[in-house]
């Protein structure tokens, strides 16, 4: 009886390291600019970007990857983080690239952040949506998730959905899904537009400026990646709850959607407009 609690006991110790080793930012991610300013920390689980008045830094995922999950704790610029911008995005290289974005548009102490959605295909973006979050984004880390499958990408906060966008392929909006793409992740100014419209400046006096990543986690079926067997991502879709969050969550706290900009699109809304529910 002894023996089998004792043995119990390291099974789950050995277990749980399992499962924090799914995230290393040693492992599965590289600083690639800002001199410095990334840095990661508890030894490959967190990993700290810094924005000064000379440089903003940035990381990305070493490998590759084509369809996936991608999931990611984000804890943004507290206080007067106006003129910051924070990204989470996935984009492919050259000419003609595929990416799909998450944005955290910095504000004034006290005011909202808004985070920015958009979907390239082929070079063409112009899929914005844009939302308030429920929670002040900066007490604590928060998970952003992307979930890209041949079907559908689905954006995720906290696991709520916030925004689907369908492979609408037949009738004929082009999507992502054949060009590998990278996760990158960025801290850096942006005061010229990001900030009510650049009216609101940085204030470099509050420099430098830290938002703090942490469980970066990459479900793929290309080799290479995080082992995990849970392929769920590759037929996800939203279910009756699901509909329902995002239906909530659309009619709440959605402040900007390219769907809707009939001033925008004066010859008529982009295809999928008209046909995509959720
Ligand atoms: C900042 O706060 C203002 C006032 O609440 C709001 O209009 C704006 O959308 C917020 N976000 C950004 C990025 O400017």
């Amino acid at each position: 009886m002894a023996i089998s609690n004792l043995t119990m006991f390291l099974l789950s110790i050995f277990m749980a390291s399992c499962l924090t080793a799914s995230a290393d930012f040693y492992r599965d991610a590289e600083i690639s600019w800002g001199d410095g300013r990334g840095k990661i920390l508890e030894g490959g689980r967190a990993l700290s970007l810094s924005l000064d008045q000379y440089s903003g830094s940035g990381f990305q995922s070493r490998n590759e990857y084509l369809l996936g999950r991608f999931d990611i704790q984000l804890k943004l610029v507290p206080g007067n983080s106006a003129g910051t911008v924070t990204t989470f995005f996935l984009s492919s290289q050259g000419a003609g690239h595929d990416e799909i974005d998450f944005e955290f548009l910095g504000n004034s102490s006290g005011e909202p952040y808004t985070v920015h959605t958009n979907v390239y295909a082929q070079g063409k973006g112009d899929k914005e949506q844009q939302f308030r979050l429920w929670f002040d984004p900066t007490l604590a880390f928060h998970t952003y998730s992307i979930v890209w499958n041949s079907q559908r990408i689905i954006f995720l906060v906290d696991n709520i959905p916030l925004r689907v966008f369908n492979n609408n392929e037949a009738i004929g909006t082009p999507y992502p899904k054949s060009q590998a793409m990278r996760v990158y992740c960025s801290l850096w100014n942006a005061d010229d537009w990001a900030t009510q419209g650049g009216r609101v400046k940085t204030d470099w006096t509050k420099a430098p400026f830290v938002a703090t990543y942490r469980n970066f986690n990459i479900v793929s079926s290309k080799p290479g990646d995080s082992v995990n067997n849970n392929q769920a991502w590759q037929t996800q879709a939203l279910d009756a709850k699901g509909r329902n969050r995002l239906r909530w969550v659309q009619q709440k706290f959605m402040i900007y959607n390219y769907c809707s900009d009939t001033k925008r699109f004066p010859q008529g809304l982009p295809a999928e407009c008209k046909s995509s529910r959720f």
